[in-house]
This record gives structure tokens, C-alpha cells and sequence, in this order.
């Protein structure tokens, strides 16, 4: 009786488990997905989602806003690193106590938010992230102003003889311009799928396809060895999560050179330093590192 009970509960569980993979949904998933308007009976009522990630260091409590065919508020607790996925086809209003007030962000279908730190270390909605739960969340997308990147591909001396790579690198302008301005190989690597079909339509147009490849992939999961320099623009916490990567791969006299934001705890790798003026449309920061010898 007690075989015949476990061999159930093994079956039971062994078609749970069938289900899951089949159906893309984990518990953690499951459990994850809002559905607003729940209509008994229909399995996808809607056809798009609005995610919602906590890349900032503590839990997130959030409340979706009373809408179209919703009467009463939901308060959500979005945990660290967790990825609320609202089932929408309707923008929707969100409101959360930032700390200092109570700030409301209008979230669409079928794009991607998250929670996380601006420069005063206060919690924001910002729009770009990919949302996804098995990549790195490295920043939203913000082109770098030509002129910055023009200066930093001179800072960094960037020449003919150098391998350039942009993790995270947008619509390419970084590595496009290193080709093109420079005589420069480039490699960008970029997680939003749109945004790497224009990086190669770009390069294509601007006639540096053969010097220039882009990579659709996390760009914590890259390899750097051949590179000479890396082209950054990426929040603090992302180039912290991403220094052990720098450490292992890149060779010693390898430039990094970073748009608006210091590497953490790297203050004694860096050879050159300046803030461009505020022509453009704000300060912008530029820093050069230079990997130094193995120990
Ligand atoms: C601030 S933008 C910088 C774009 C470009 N480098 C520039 O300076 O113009 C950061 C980019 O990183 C991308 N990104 C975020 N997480 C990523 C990841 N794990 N792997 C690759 N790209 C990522 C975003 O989609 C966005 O395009």
C-alpha cells in the first residue's frame, strides 16, 4: 500500500514537473505572473506582459493602481532579483514608497522595467531592462552622446591594432565609431535582440561590417581574452559585478575606458580622469583604467 502510494506521488510529481518545462512556467514563474482581469476558465486572457525587476539590495513593496476593469489595488513585495511578469494589454499604474515619497511610473505591455538605484541612491522605475531572470541586468539603454564617445575612443589612444569591446553596447555607436574613425576591430555584445539588428545594420550602412561583429548574449558570460580595450557604459553595480570578469580575462595593459561611472574599489587603476563640459546636455564623465601586471 505504502509502494503503491509513493509510486502515485512519484507520477504525480514526475507529470508536474513535464508540465513546468513544457509550459516554461517554474513555480517561481508561476507565481510570478499577475494577471489582472482573471477570467475563470481562459488560460491566456492576455497577450502581452509588462516585467518588472528588483535589481536594487532589499525587497520592493508596489501596488498595481485601480484600472480598466479593476476596482481595487494589489500591493505586490517584488523580492531582490525577482521578476514580476503583469499580464496586460492596457498600460498600467504602479506606485511605490521610494523613501523619500510615494512616486507612480505608468508601465507598458510588452516592455521591460526595473526597480533600481539612480545616482542619489534612490529607488526608481526605469524603462530598457531586459527583465530576464537568467541575465545579468548590466543597465537600461542610454545612447552615449557621439562627442563622449569620440573622446573617449581618443583617451584610450584606440588605433588600427585594437580589438574594442562594448558589453552592453546598445546600438553600437561605440564600436562602429572605433572602426570607422579609428581602423579599429570591434565586438559589441548586446542582450536586447532589436537592438543587435540594428548594431549590424548600422555597421552594414556605415561600411565597417568587416571590421565589426555583435553578439547577441549576456555579456557577463563573455569572453574577453583577445580584447585590448573595452568601451563602457554601464551603472556602478553592474561594473562591480563585472570586475572578477575584467580580472580573469584581460591582459595586462589592457585600456578600459568608462563613460560617467567609476569601476568600485579600481581608484588605483586609473591613469586618466576628466569631465567633458556641459556642451552636449550634461556633464559627462570620462575614466581610462589600465589593467595592470598578473600578481
Ligand atoms: C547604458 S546602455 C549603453 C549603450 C552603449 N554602450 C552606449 O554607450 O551608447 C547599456 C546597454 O546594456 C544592455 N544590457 C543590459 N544588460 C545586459 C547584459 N546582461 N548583457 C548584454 N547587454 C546588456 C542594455 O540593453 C543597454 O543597451
Amino acid at each position: 500500500m505504502k509502494r503503491a502510494v509513493q509510486a502515485l506521488l512519484a507520477v504525480v510529481f514526475l507529470a508536474l514537473a513535464v508540465l513546468a518545462i513544457f509550459t516554461g512556467r517554474t513555480g517561481r514563474d508561476a507565481e510570478n505572473r499577475i494577471d489582472l482581469v482573471p477570467r475563470p476558465g481562459a488560460a491566456t486572457v492576455f497577450r502581452k506582459e509588462a516585467t518588472l525587476r528588483n535589481v536594487t539590495k532589499g525587497p520592493i513593496v508596489y501596488t498595481l493602481l485601480p484600472g480598466p476593469g479593476r476596482t481595487a489595488p494589489r500591493t505586490r513585495t517584488l523580492a531582490v532579483g525577482g521578476v514580476d511578469r503583469i499580464a496586460t494589454d492596457l498600460p498600467v499604474e504602479i506606485s511605490f514608497d521610494n523613501g523619500r515619497r510615494t512616486t507612480t511610473y505608468l508601465v507598458h505591455p510588452g516592455r521591460p522595467y526595473s526597480f533600481r538605484y539612480d545616482e542619489s541612491r534612490v529607488i526608481r522605475v526605469y524603462p530598457g531592462s531586459h527583465g530576464r531572470q537568467d541575465a545579468a541586468d548590466l543597465a537600461p539603454f542610454v545612447p552615449t552622446p557621439p562627442e563622449v564617445v569620440a573622446r573617449m575612443l581618443e583617451v584610450a589612444a584606440i588605433g588600427p591594432e585594437d580589438v574594442v569591446y562594448d558589453l552592453g553596447c546598445g546600438d553600437g555607436r561605440m564600436v562602429i565609431a572605433a572602426a570607422k574613425t579609428r581602423g579599429a576591430r570591434g565586438v559589441g555584445i548586446e542582450l536586447d535582440a532589436a537592438l543587435v539588428e540594428q548594431c549590424r545594420a548600422a555597421a552594414k550602412r556605415e561600411g565597417v561590417g568587416n571590421l565589426v561583429r555583435f553578439l547577441h548574449m549576456d555579456a557577463a558570460k563573455a569572453r574577453l581574452t583577445d580584447a585590448t580595450a573595452l568601451v563602457l557604459y554601464l551603472l556602478p553595480e553592474s561594473l562591480e559585478a563585472l570586475a572578477p570578469l575584467f580580472e580573469r580575462d584581460l591582459r595586462p595593459g589592457v585600456r578600459i575606458v568608462s563613460h560617467d561611472y567609476k569601476i568600485p574599489g579600481w581608484d588605483d587603476r586609473i591613469v586618466h580622469t576628466e569631465v567633458l563640459p556641459a556642451e552636449v546636455d550634461r556633464d559627462h564623465r570620462v575614466i581610462l583604467y589600465r589593467m595592470p601586471e598578473k600578481r
